[in-house]
Formats: C-alpha cells, structure tokens, sequence
C-alpha cells in the first residue's frame, strides 16, 4: 500500500513551549502508526532539532521543514539550505506551499531548483500544488495544476521521482474552513494521478503519496482519506490542536 501521512504544518505558530507542550500531549496518545502510515510535524526551522529528539523513537514519526532555500549555500542572509537539512537529519521539507508563492514570490522554476536539491540531500521534498480561487470558478484548475506538475517536477528522472509526496491543496480552501468536497478532491487527485501515469507510467503513479490540504479537521479527515488517490492530509490550522490532530492521525487508511 502507498505511504499514507498525516502531515501537520504549523506555519508561523506556537512559541518553543507550546510547541513541545502540543507534541508531547500528541505523543501522549500513544497512536502507533502501521507500517505503511507517516505522521509528520513540519515545525518552524528554530524548533527542528526539538521535534527532531521528541519523535525519533516514534515508529514512522517524522520531522520535516516548511521551506528551504533555492540555491545550494552562499551569501543567502536568513536562509536555511536543504544541505542544512540534511546535516540535522530532517526527513521532509515542504515545498511551493500556496503561502510561500504567493507572499514570497517563488516560481514554479525556483521551486524546481528547491526539488532538485531536497533530493540531492535526501530530504524528501512535499510538493504543495493547487489553483485560486479564480480557476476553480473559470472550470481550467486542471491545466493549472498540470502546468505546476510539469515545471517543477516532471524534469526529474523516475528513479528520483519516487521519492516525491505530492500535495494537492486548493488555495481557496486554505485556512477558510471551506474544503472541497470528497468529490473535489478524488477528482483531482485522479488527475494528478493520471499525469504521472503518463510521464511516468502506471505503477509508479501508484506509489506516489498524494496529499490533500485545506481545512481537514477532525470531522472530515475520515472521509477526505477514504477517497481512493487520497493518502492522507498537508493540516494547518487543526494541527495546532493535540485532540484534533491525534483524530487526523486515527482517520489515516
Ligand atoms: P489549513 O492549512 O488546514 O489551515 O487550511 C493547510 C495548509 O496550508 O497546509
């Protein structure tokens, strides 16, 4: 079966405290994962090496970073490298999340350069994709998010791709407790599913992690994961809760 994750992101949230207090209360629950489920805490780079020593006797607990920067080292002031990563054993990193393109400028070229040096590193990277709000209504969100497939990930050889958790979350549902529908989400993870097929072919696309985000909660983890190209959730705002978050993990197939 693929990897099936929950993936918590606490963007810019929670002091140092709050954030060991949050992880242990989660850790608290006790939740073992099965072989094939992830959990994973993308925390504020000051708090990796914490979350790092809090998880690693977890089975299939993981640390990941919510950003790295584009170019390998250099004269970068306040930026974190994907070497840097890798040096603090960090398993995951996001990358291209809606937040980061929007406010931060990056380009699905830059976010290509992100890929290729999460990969370099082993870090491995969780690519975030998914339309505005004004290309869901114009009907065109397919080709949106194909076009972000093809320029930031579609360079890379099958033997690298492999390592690629996808995450489709839709800008319009982000933080704005409106999700898509289980419908929504299917179809375009289908989709998804579909080009790497075509780029990659079938049995390869069936091991890829495809993600979905914006505004899971407790109350609709359970059937947005029951949806069969969905494999598990990329969770903002509910992972900041200990109770809310442990329901996500329990809802993973
Ligand atoms: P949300 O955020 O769950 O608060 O909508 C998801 C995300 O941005 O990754």
């Amino acid at each position: 079966m693929r990897k099936q994750i929950a993936a918590a992101n606490w963007k810019m949230n929670l002091t140092f405290h709050q954030g060991e207090k949050l992880l242990d209360n989660i850790l608290k629950a006790d939740i073992k994962m099965n072989p094939h489920q992830y959990t994973v805490f993308a925390v504020p780079f000051p708090y990796l090496l914490m979350t790092r020593s809090e998880v690693e006797e977890e089975a299939n607990y993981y640390v990941a970073a919510q950003n790295c920067h584009h170019k390998k080292n250099g004269a970068y002031t306040g930026e974190v490298s994907a070497e840097m990563l890798h040096s603090l054993a960090v398993s995951y990193c996001i990358v291209g999340h809606s937040e980061r393109r929007e406010y931060f400028g990056e380009t699905n070229a830059m976010l290509a350069e992100k890929i290729n040096l999460c990969l370099q590193y082993f870090v491995t990277p969780i690519f975030c994709c998914g339309e505005p709000l004004a290309i869901r209504e114009s009907g065109t969100q397919n080709q949106f998010v194909e076009a972000q497939l093809k320029e930031s990930l579609f360079h890379l050889p099958a033997e690298t791709m492999k390592d690629i958790v996808i995450a489709y979350e839709p800008i319009w549902a982000i933080g704005t407790g409106k999700t898509a529908t289980t419908q929504q989400a299917q179809e375009m993870h289908a989709f998804i599913r579909s080009k790497l097929a075509g780029q990659y072919g079938p049995q390869l696309s069936e091991e890829i992690s495809i993600l979905y985000g914006g505004s899971v909660k407790a109350n609709n983890a359970g059937e947005l994961f029951a949806c069969p190209d969905v494999d598990g959730g990329l969770v903002g705002g509910a992972s900041l809760q200990a109770d809310d978050f442990i329901q996500i993990m329990r809802a993973l197939k």
